[in-house]
């Protein structure tokens, strides 16, 4: 068991808070401002503990002096304020007198949030690469570390473990606890049957994951593009579909070792698209393409999928069905456009109806399709972490996990 906040006197100290503030944003403006509510309750937590709040989190990749504008965190410090209502001090910076002077300068209940982390990449990826100068500065600059990044959890980079090397108290946020809690749990000792559905284009990107969830699920779901290396595997034609021939093999020897745990769509919303066009403008072709649904052994040559059929979702339901946790990672199909997101939607109504299961998305693509959907609240725990939750789930120790004091 990881330390909390709970765990530690915090009154009158002055509390680092490494948050994963890393949200997307399109000309400077916040599209999806989830990470930052997800971090308010430890925030707020630790502010009427009559601490002092210091934050900071990377935000995109920084590479040189040109990316720092573009990768500022302060539009974040705006929202942050609208969202937790409270005066946020935002210090244009990531070291040297005028961030060290507001830190003196603070009262308990104030909050000081300073620059991008990453900006620190531009002088030798000292951020990246945990320049223990860096991890020591920083630790220099409060009384406890607080890490409640889970999305960056995957990284050892000197916002995280840097910092945690130079401080005595290294405590779990309350995001942090929850993702350990729900994710560690599902993965390690979930209430059964337990079902994973894994989506997205790449079994290469999950490979890891299903070879640990072989272990551990009672049925693997896969769907996305996924699943044509699959039909390959099982020597069926995937038509123009995206299929990763070098994984093949691979795909043939899971279906083995499975011995029937791993449930393949058994129908595709394909369209016919030249392959000129889809190279020209992908997401052009295929919306302009009319749709037609093939069984999943039978999908005519010269057709690409690029959703799961109405079968499949039926099939789906029946093996979710009574299921006490499922985790869900990945979407059915091309969401990002309407007439192929079907697949993807209906998984997600099917998880957030469930009854009495523990109900998980393991971030990235298919927590914002829940969230966009207006399911967020219908599902035990939605990640906040991509590429960290993904780490979680292949079974790994994360280093921003590791870093947090035991109990
Ligand atoms: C994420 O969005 O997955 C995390 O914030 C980590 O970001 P990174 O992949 O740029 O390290």
């Amino acid at each position: 068991m990881k330390k909390t906040i709970r765990d530690v006197d915090l009154k009158g100290k002055t509390v680092l808070i490494r948050v994963d503030f890393n949200v997307p944003m399109k000309n400077n403006v916040i599209t999806d401002d989830n990470r930052i509510v997800q971090a308010l309750p430890t925030i707020q937590y630790v502010l009427d503990q009559d601490a002092k709040v210091v934050l900071f989190s990377h935000l995109g990749r920084v590479k040189e002096e040109a990316d720092k504008a573009k990768n500022s965190l302060a539009p974040v410090a705006v929202r942050l304020e609208e969202l937790i209502k409270k005066p946020v001090k935002f210090i244009p910076t990531t070291r040297g007198k005028e961030l060290e002077d507001a830190i003196k300068a603070m009262k308990p209940k104030d909050i000081v949030m300073f620059e991008n982390t990453r900006w620190e990449d531009v002088d030798g990826k000292k951020e990246s690469k945990n320049n223990p100068e860096l991890g020591q500065y920083w630790a220099s600059l409060g009384d406890v570390f607080v890490n409640d990044a889970f999305g960056t959890a995957h990284r050892a980079h000197a916002s995280n473990a840097g910092i945690a090397a130079h401080m005595k108290d290294v405590v779990a946020g309350f995001l942090m606890e929850k993702e350990i809690k729900f994710i560690g749990e599902a993965v390690d000792n979930p209430e059964r049957p337990f079902v994973a559905i894994l989506g997205g284009a790449k079994v290469s990107d999950k490979i890891s994951v299903i070879e640990n969830l072989l272990n551990k699920a009672d049925k693997i779901l896969i769907c996305g593009a996924m699943a044509y290396t699959f039909y390959k595997a099982k020597g069926w034609e995937v038509g123009t579909s995206k299929c990763e021939n070098d994984f093949v093999e691979f795909a043939q020897g899971l279906l083995e070792k499975a011995k029937g745990k791993i449930v393949l769509p058994c129908d595709v919303v394909a369209v016919k698209v030249a392959e000129e066009d889809a190279a020209n403008d992908f997401f052009g072709a295929i919306e302009k393409a009319k749709e037609t649904v093939f069984p999943a052994d039978k999908i005519d040559p010269e057709y690409m999928g690029l959703d799961a059929g109405p079968a499949t979702i039926e099939l789906f339901k029946k093996e979710l069905v009574g299921a006490k946790t499922v985790v869900w990672n990945g979407p059915a199909g091309v969401f990002e456009v309407d007439k192929f997101a079907k697949g993807t939607n209906e998984i997600c109504k099917i998880i957030s109806e469930l009854k009495g299961a523990t109900t998980i998305i393991g971030g990235g693509d298919s927590a914002s399709a829940a969230i966009k959907l207006g399911y967020a609240d219908k599902f035990t725990h939605i990640s906040t972490g991509g590429g960290a939750s993904l780490e979680y789930l292949e079974g790994k120790e994360l280093p921003g996990v590791a870093i947090i004091n035991d109990k």
